[in-house]
Protein backbone atom coordinates (compact mmCIF):
# COMPACT_ATOMS: atom_id res chain seq x y z
CA UNK A 1 0.00 0.00 0.00
CA UNK A 2 1.23 3.48 -1.02
CA UNK A 3 2.23 5.40 2.40
CA UNK A 4 -0.16 8.71 2.88
CA UNK A 5 1.84 11.79 3.09
CA UNK A 6 0.93 13.90 6.04
CA UNK A 7 1.64 17.11 7.99
CA UNK A 8 0.81 17.27 11.41
CA UNK A 9 -0.23 20.95 12.89
CA UNK A 10 0.56 20.62 16.41
CA UNK A 11 0.11 22.41 19.69
CA UNK A 12 1.93 19.47 22.64
CA UNK A 13 -0.11 18.41 24.52
CA UNK A 14 0.36 14.86 25.88
CA UNK A 15 -2.76 13.69 23.54
CA UNK A 16 -0.47 15.65 20.69
CA UNK A 17 2.77 13.74 21.42
CA UNK A 18 0.74 10.52 21.32
CA UNK A 19 -0.74 11.03 17.95
CA UNK A 20 2.37 12.52 16.90
CA UNK A 21 4.00 8.91 18.31
CA UNK A 22 1.15 7.08 16.40
CA UNK A 23 1.91 8.49 13.04
CA UNK A 24 5.62 8.14 13.43
CA UNK A 25 5.15 4.32 14.77
CA UNK A 26 2.41 3.28 11.72
CA UNK A 27 4.18 2.47 8.57
CA UNK A 28 1.06 3.49 6.26
CA UNK A 29 1.75 7.21 7.22
CA UNK A 30 4.96 9.24 6.15
CA UNK A 31 4.98 12.17 7.98
CA UNK A 32 6.17 15.20 5.79
CA UNK A 33 6.76 17.37 8.98
CA UNK A 34 5.78 19.08 12.00
CA UNK A 35 3.80 22.52 11.90
CA UNK A 36 3.68 24.17 15.60
CA UNK A 37 0.85 26.51 17.18
CA UNK A 38 0.43 28.30 20.35
CA UNK A 39 -2.33 26.70 21.84
CA UNK A 40 -2.29 24.19 24.78
CA UNK A 41 1.08 26.28 25.59
CA UNK A 42 2.73 29.11 24.09
CA UNK A 43 5.05 28.85 20.47
CA UNK A 44 8.09 28.49 21.96
CA UNK A 45 6.85 25.55 24.49
CA UNK A 46 4.87 23.68 21.58
CA UNK A 47 7.70 23.84 19.37
CA UNK A 48 10.43 22.85 21.98
CA UNK A 49 7.77 20.07 22.75
CA UNK A 50 7.61 18.56 19.30
CA UNK A 51 11.15 18.52 19.26
CA UNK A 52 11.70 16.47 21.79
CA UNK A 53 8.72 14.27 20.89
CA UNK A 54 10.36 13.50 17.34
CA UNK A 55 13.42 12.65 19.16
CA UNK A 56 11.86 10.75 21.60
CA UNK A 57 10.97 8.20 18.43
CA UNK A 58 14.21 8.24 16.73
CA UNK A 59 13.37 10.52 14.67
CA UNK A 60 14.97 13.95 14.86
CA UNK A 61 15.01 13.96 11.06
CA UNK A 62 11.58 15.20 10.75
CA UNK A 63 11.49 18.84 10.55
CA UNK A 64 9.49 21.00 12.67
CA UNK A 65 8.48 24.35 11.76
CA UNK A 66 6.99 26.75 13.68
CA UNK A 67 4.14 28.80 13.39
CA UNK A 68 2.17 31.53 14.31
CA UNK A 69 2.06 33.04 17.77
CA UNK A 70 -1.33 33.93 18.19
CA UNK A 71 -4.50 33.25 16.50
CA UNK A 72 -5.46 35.39 14.06
CA UNK A 73 -8.01 37.84 16.00
CA UNK A 74 -8.11 36.89 19.58
CA UNK A 75 -5.49 36.18 22.52
CA UNK A 76 -3.64 33.05 23.24
CA UNK A 77 -5.54 30.59 25.63
CA UNK A 78 -2.62 28.02 27.25
CA UNK A 79 -4.00 25.74 29.47
CA UNK A 80 -0.80 24.26 32.16
CA UNK A 81 -3.71 23.30 34.32
CA UNK A 82 -4.89 20.72 32.14
CA UNK A 83 -1.24 20.13 30.61
CA UNK A 84 1.09 20.93 33.49
CA UNK A 85 3.72 23.60 33.44
CA UNK A 86 5.38 22.26 30.06
CA UNK A 87 2.84 20.94 27.90
CA UNK A 88 4.05 17.49 28.01
CA UNK A 89 4.18 17.17 31.89
CA UNK A 90 4.83 13.31 33.17
CA UNK A 91 7.89 12.49 31.78
CA UNK A 92 11.46 13.25 32.26
CA UNK A 93 12.39 14.63 28.81
CA UNK A 94 15.65 14.97 27.57
CA UNK A 95 16.24 18.38 25.91
CA UNK A 96 16.10 18.66 22.43
CA UNK A 97 19.10 18.84 20.51
CA UNK A 98 18.22 20.58 17.59
CA UNK A 99 15.33 23.11 16.95
CA UNK A 100 13.01 24.54 14.57
CA UNK A 101 13.53 24.15 11.10
CA UNK A 102 14.11 26.96 8.77
CA UNK A 103 10.61 28.55 7.29
CA UNK A 104 7.67 29.22 8.86
CA UNK A 105 4.66 27.06 9.18
CA UNK A 106 3.26 28.55 6.98
CA UNK A 107 5.31 28.50 4.26
CA UNK A 108 6.38 24.74 5.03
CA UNK A 109 2.58 24.14 4.82
CA UNK A 110 2.05 25.97 1.15
CA UNK A 111 5.04 24.53 -0.38
CA UNK A 112 4.62 21.20 0.53
CA UNK A 113 1.30 20.83 -0.50
CA UNK A 114 1.68 22.57 -3.59
CA UNK A 115 5.44 20.74 -4.25
CA UNK A 116 5.08 17.41 -2.88
CA UNK A 117 4.51 14.78 -6.03
CA UNK A 118 0.98 13.06 -4.04
CA UNK A 119 -1.36 15.12 -2.41
CA UNK A 120 -0.53 15.36 1.16
CA UNK A 121 -2.71 15.40 4.29
CA UNK A 122 -3.08 17.83 6.58
CA UNK A 123 -3.84 16.77 10.43
CA UNK A 124 -4.79 19.54 12.43
CA UNK A 125 -4.44 18.51 16.60
CA UNK A 126 -4.61 22.51 18.04
CA UNK A 127 -6.34 25.77 16.89
CA UNK A 128 -6.18 25.66 13.50
CA UNK A 129 -4.42 29.45 12.75
CA UNK A 130 -1.29 28.26 10.50
CA UNK A 131 -3.83 25.88 7.93
CA UNK A 132 -6.44 29.01 8.14
CA UNK A 133 -3.30 31.78 6.97
CA UNK A 134 -1.88 28.97 4.70
CA UNK A 135 -5.27 29.03 2.75
CA UNK A 136 -5.63 32.63 3.18
CA UNK A 137 -1.83 33.56 1.96
CA UNK A 138 -2.43 30.62 -1.09
CA UNK A 139 -5.89 29.80 -1.84
CA UNK A 140 -5.01 27.84 -4.45
CA UNK A 141 -3.64 24.60 -2.29
CA UNK A 142 -7.22 24.09 -1.36
CA UNK A 143 -7.44 21.74 -4.49
CA UNK A 144 -4.20 20.40 -4.33
CA UNK A 145 -4.78 19.22 -0.51
CA UNK A 146 -6.19 15.56 -0.36
CA UNK A 147 -7.92 16.54 2.96
CA UNK A 148 -7.67 17.60 6.31
CA UNK A 149 -8.63 15.72 9.41
CA UNK A 150 -8.71 17.71 12.53
CA UNK A 151 -9.31 17.09 16.38
CA UNK A 152 -12.05 19.59 17.50
CA UNK A 153 -15.50 21.31 17.79
CA UNK A 154 -18.80 19.67 20.11
CA UNK A 155 -22.51 19.55 18.83
CA UNK A 156 -24.25 16.62 20.48
CA UNK A 157 -21.34 16.56 23.09
CA UNK A 158 -21.52 20.41 23.97
CA UNK A 159 -17.75 21.68 24.71
CA UNK A 160 -15.05 21.16 26.87
CA UNK A 161 -14.07 24.68 27.62
CA UNK A 162 -17.44 26.63 27.82
CA UNK A 163 -21.14 24.86 27.70
CA UNK A 164 -20.62 25.30 23.98
CA UNK A 165 -16.97 25.30 22.26
CA UNK A 166 -14.17 22.82 22.71
CA UNK A 167 -10.70 24.12 23.22
CA UNK A 168 -9.42 23.99 19.56
CA UNK A 169 -12.15 25.38 18.28
CA UNK A 170 -12.62 27.72 20.78
CA UNK A 171 -9.29 29.74 20.91
CA UNK A 172 -9.26 30.58 16.97
CA UNK A 173 -13.09 30.10 15.82
CA UNK A 174 -12.20 32.69 13.14
CA UNK A 175 -9.72 30.20 11.49
CA UNK A 176 -11.61 27.12 11.93
CA UNK A 177 -14.53 28.83 9.75
CA UNK A 178 -11.76 29.55 7.46
CA UNK A 179 -11.15 25.98 6.95
CA UNK A 180 -14.21 24.77 7.16
CA UNK A 181 -15.21 27.23 4.33
CA UNK A 182 -12.27 26.31 1.83
CA UNK A 183 -13.47 23.20 -0.30
CA UNK A 184 -11.51 21.32 0.77
CA UNK A 185 -12.38 17.52 1.56
CA UNK A 186 -12.82 17.35 5.74
CA UNK A 187 -13.02 15.11 8.27
CA UNK A 188 -13.98 16.74 12.15
CA UNK A 189 -12.99 14.07 14.86
CA UNK A 190 -15.07 16.23 17.99
CA UNK A 191 -15.12 15.06 21.31
CA UNK A 192 -18.47 13.81 20.27
CA UNK A 193 -16.59 11.12 18.71
CA UNK A 194 -13.52 11.11 21.01
CA UNK A 195 -15.96 10.87 24.16
CA UNK A 196 -16.65 7.57 22.64
CA UNK A 197 -13.49 6.53 22.94
CA UNK A 198 -12.14 6.33 26.34
CA UNK A 199 -8.74 5.01 26.54
CA UNK A 200 -8.58 1.44 28.66
CA UNK A 201 -8.95 1.78 32.13
CA UNK A 202 -5.50 1.66 34.12
CA UNK A 203 -3.62 2.26 30.32
CA UNK A 204 -0.39 3.55 31.35
CA UNK A 205 0.54 0.49 33.47
CA UNK A 206 -0.18 -1.66 29.82
CA UNK A 207 2.15 0.54 28.73
CA UNK A 208 4.67 0.88 30.87
CA UNK A 209 4.98 -2.59 30.85
CA UNK A 210 6.69 -2.77 27.39
CA UNK A 211 9.69 -1.07 29.14
CA UNK A 212 11.41 0.57 25.84
CA UNK A 213 11.57 4.38 26.96
CA UNK A 214 9.05 5.42 24.45
CA UNK A 215 6.41 3.57 26.67
CA UNK A 216 7.70 4.83 29.53
CA UNK A 217 7.02 7.79 28.54
CA UNK A 218 3.66 7.49 27.28
CA UNK A 219 2.76 5.48 30.69
CA UNK A 220 3.84 8.66 32.61
CA UNK A 221 2.01 11.38 30.16
CA UNK A 222 -0.96 9.14 30.30
CA UNK A 223 -1.18 9.69 33.94
CA UNK A 224 -0.89 13.57 33.78
CA UNK A 225 -3.21 13.54 31.29
CA UNK A 226 -6.01 11.72 32.74
CA UNK A 227 -5.59 13.78 36.35
CA UNK A 228 -7.78 16.73 35.33
CA UNK A 229 -9.80 15.45 32.84
CA UNK A 230 -11.34 12.18 35.24
CA UNK A 231 -11.28 14.90 37.92
CA UNK A 232 -13.79 17.30 36.03
CA UNK A 233 -15.95 14.58 34.79
CA UNK A 234 -15.78 12.24 37.07
CA UNK A 235 -14.73 9.27 34.72
CA UNK A 236 -12.33 6.26 35.24
CA UNK A 237 -10.15 7.41 32.22
CA UNK A 238 -9.56 9.37 29.02
CA UNK A 239 -10.18 9.88 25.65
CA UNK A 240 -6.24 10.52 23.63
CA UNK A 241 -8.18 13.32 21.79
CA UNK A 242 -5.58 14.21 18.84
CA UNK A 243 -4.54 10.73 18.82
CA UNK A 244 -8.13 9.39 18.10
CA UNK A 245 -8.14 11.82 15.02
CA UNK A 246 -4.76 9.99 14.13
CA UNK A 247 -6.74 6.84 14.23
CA UNK A 248 -9.93 8.63 12.00
CA UNK A 249 -7.37 8.70 9.54
CA UNK A 250 -5.26 5.64 9.35
CA UNK A 251 -8.46 3.48 10.62
CA UNK A 252 -11.64 4.54 9.50
CA UNK A 253 -13.83 1.22 9.89
CA UNK A 254 -13.26 2.03 13.61
CA UNK A 255 -15.32 5.07 13.22
CA UNK A 256 -19.11 6.58 12.48
CA UNK A 257 -20.06 10.09 11.36
CA UNK A 258 -22.22 11.81 8.19
CA UNK A 259 -20.98 13.94 6.22
CA UNK A 260 -23.39 17.15 6.72
CA UNK A 261 -22.75 20.98 6.73
CA UNK A 262 -20.39 22.50 9.89
CA UNK A 263 -19.86 26.09 10.67
CA UNK A 264 -18.45 28.00 13.66
CA UNK A 265 -20.11 30.81 15.62
CA UNK A 266 -17.48 33.27 16.06
CA UNK A 267 -19.86 36.10 17.64
CA UNK A 268 -22.08 34.66 20.36
CA UNK A 269 -21.94 35.99 23.65
CA UNK A 270 -22.54 32.20 25.12
CA UNK A 271 -21.40 30.20 22.07
CA UNK A 272 -18.51 32.03 20.67
CA UNK A 273 -16.28 28.60 19.36
CA UNK A 274 -19.24 26.24 19.04
CA UNK A 275 -19.43 23.97 15.77
CA UNK A 276 -22.92 24.41 14.51
CA UNK A 277 -23.76 21.06 12.65
CA UNK A 278 -27.05 20.88 10.67
CA UNK A 279 -27.15 17.10 11.35
CA UNK A 280 -30.95 17.48 9.96
CA UNK A 281 -29.40 19.50 7.00
CA UNK A 282 -31.84 21.97 7.55
CA UNK A 283 -29.98 24.90 6.39
CA UNK A 284 -29.67 23.97 2.62
CA UNK A 285 -26.10 24.91 2.92
CA UNK A 286 -23.82 22.10 1.02
CA UNK A 287 -22.07 19.31 2.89
CA UNK A 288 -18.69 20.42 4.33
CA UNK A 289 -17.81 18.16 6.65
CA UNK A 290 -17.59 14.18 7.73
CA UNK A 291 -18.41 14.36 10.98
CA UNK A 292 -17.30 11.50 13.33
CA UNK A 293 -19.71 10.91 16.06
CA UNK A 294 -18.65 7.67 17.69
CA UNK A 295 -16.12 4.51 17.55
CA UNK A 296 -17.39 1.13 17.03
CA UNK A 297 -14.58 -0.78 18.98
CA UNK A 298 -12.53 1.72 21.63
CA UNK A 299 -10.43 -1.25 22.40
CA UNK A 300 -9.42 -2.37 19.18
CA UNK A 301 -8.55 1.13 18.98
CA UNK A 302 -6.03 1.43 21.51
CA UNK A 303 -4.64 -1.80 20.96
CA UNK A 304 -3.98 -0.74 17.50
CA UNK A 305 -1.91 2.46 18.53
CA UNK A 306 -0.16 0.67 21.28
CA UNK A 307 1.08 -2.03 18.83
CA UNK A 308 2.20 1.24 16.70
CA UNK A 309 4.09 3.18 19.89
CA UNK A 310 5.38 -0.15 21.11
CA UNK A 311 7.91 0.22 17.99
CA UNK A 312 9.37 3.35 18.58
CA UNK A 313 12.25 4.45 20.25
CA UNK A 314 16.04 6.08 19.67
CA UNK A 315 18.54 3.54 18.76
CA UNK A 316 18.74 0.69 21.36
CA UNK A 317 22.57 1.09 21.62
CA UNK A 318 22.95 5.36 21.66
CA UNK A 319 21.61 7.07 24.87
CA UNK A 320 20.90 10.83 24.85
CA UNK A 321 22.64 13.03 22.80
CA UNK A 322 24.27 10.68 19.98
CA UNK A 323 23.69 10.03 16.55
CA UNK A 324 19.81 9.26 15.55
CA UNK A 325 19.30 5.69 14.17
O1 LIG B 1 -10.19 19.55 23.26
C1 LIG B 1 -9.05 18.74 23.10
C2 LIG B 1 -8.02 19.42 22.27
O2 LIG B 1 -7.55 20.59 22.95
C3 LIG B 1 -6.76 18.56 22.05
O3 LIG B 1 -6.19 18.88 20.82
C4 LIG B 1 -5.85 18.98 23.16
O4 LIG B 1 -4.46 18.80 22.85
C5 LIG B 1 -6.16 20.44 23.26
O5 LIG B 1 -5.38 21.11 22.27
CA1 LIG C 1 -3.80 19.45 20.67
Amino acid sequence: MPKIPVIIDTDPGQDDAFAILLALGEPSLEVLGLTTVAGNMGLTQTTDNARRIVELAGRGDIPVHAGSPRPLVRKPHPVPEIHGATGIDGWDWAPARSGAAVGHAVDFIIDTVLHHPDPVTLIALGPQTNIALALRRAPEIAKSIAGIVFMGGGYFEGGNMTPAAEYNILVDPEAARIVLGAGVPITAVPIDCTHRAPAPVNWSATLAAHGTEVMRACAGMMEFFERYGNAKHGTPSRPLHDAIAVGALLWPELFTGELCPVDVECAGELTTGMTVVDWLRQTGKPDNCLWLNGCVDPAELYRRMEVALAGLGRCAAAPHGSAEM
